[in-house]
């Protein structure tokens, strides 16, 4: 992992912040902890399993010296999310970086043959957990009048792909709340940005086939995946850009992936 560089070209804006992370105890969100920590900025961390998120707390604040939170946080709680976000404001800890990471599929289904159970599941934690963390943070941005919200999208959220509907429908709902959450803040200096990857090795695929390992790792067989570090990197940049720069979406792929329906194996 590098942290942002310190050349003439590319100064670092991120020592010093504060950013809280949702789902910060595996894959996408434990590499922009590494990573933001790498640069310098002090961290509000949480997710359901806790034990994980304490021992990268520990780590991180060991390693680089920058301030770290943890709380044990369901995003599909709304009263947990409104005492948690109280909390953090009551002991001055707004983030000046809200990235709205957690998130996940379940099943991998024809839509008339899916689970309720698994929609419930990713509706909850993908549109309404990111819903209820951003009503909960985003009024403290605009009493401040600055702030940056990166919602994680996905390449699901511009395509549907078979049997994938219902993980379609929440991350285009992201889409449009990431468009939304603009519209309604212009005229602030609070930023929204998406960021959207395409396929990525993390514990994403294990979690749809709820635990099912090696039929998660056959989905990365033969191709070169992103990992959680390159989404970190591009996640970095996106939060690392002038005040006066608000990217609005940066959608990435694997270099052997140029749509959800092209997909190049060895
Ligand atoms: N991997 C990919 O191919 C890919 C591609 C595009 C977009 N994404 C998106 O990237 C984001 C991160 O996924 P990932 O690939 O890093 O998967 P991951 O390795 O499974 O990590 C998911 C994280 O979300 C947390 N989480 C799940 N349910 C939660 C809940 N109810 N409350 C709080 N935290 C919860 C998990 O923590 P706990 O289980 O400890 O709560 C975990 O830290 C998701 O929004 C996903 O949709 C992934």
């Amino acid at each position: 992992m590098i942290a942002f560089p310190k050349t003439k070209y590319s100064m670092n804006r991120l020592t010093g912040k504060r950013v809280l992370i949702t789902g910060a105890s595996a894959g996408i969100g434990e590499a922009c902890a590494n990573a933001f920590a790498e640069s310098g900025a002090d961290l509000l961390l949480s997710a359901r399993r806790i034990e994980r998120v304490e021992e990268l707390a520990t780590r991180l604040s060991e390693d680089h010296g920058v301030e770290v939170h943890t709380a044990k946080l369901d995003v599909t709680d709304s009263p947990a999310v409104t005492a948690y976000v109280e909390e953090i404001a009551d002991a001055n800890l707004v983030p000046d970086i809200l990235i709205n990471n957690a998130g996940k599929a379940v099943g991998l289904d024809l839509l008339h043959e899916g689970s309720l159970d698994d929609w419930e599941d990713m509706i909850d934690t993908n549109i309404k957990g990111l819903l209820y963390v951003s009503r909960a943070i985003i009024p403290h941005m605009v009493s401040r009048d600055s702030g940056h919200v990166i919602n994680i999208g996905s390449i699901a959220g511009r395509w549907v792909y078979p049997k994938g509907a219902v993980y379609n429908a929440t991350k285009f709902a992201v889409w449009a709340l990431n468009e939304g959450m603009n519209i309604d803040l212009v005229g602030t200096r609070i930023r929204v940005s998406s960021v959207d990857p395409g396929m990525t090795e993390t514990e994403f695929s294990e979690v749809r086939f709820h635990g099912d390992k090696d039929r998660a790792d056959k989905v990365y067989e033969g191709t070169q995946p992103l990992t959680g570090d390159d989404i970190a990197d591009a996640i970095l940049y996106v939060a690392n850009t002038p005040e006066h720069v608000d990217i609005i979406n940066l959608v990435m792929m694997p270099t052997q992936q140029r749509h959800a329906f092209v997909l190049h194996r060895e």
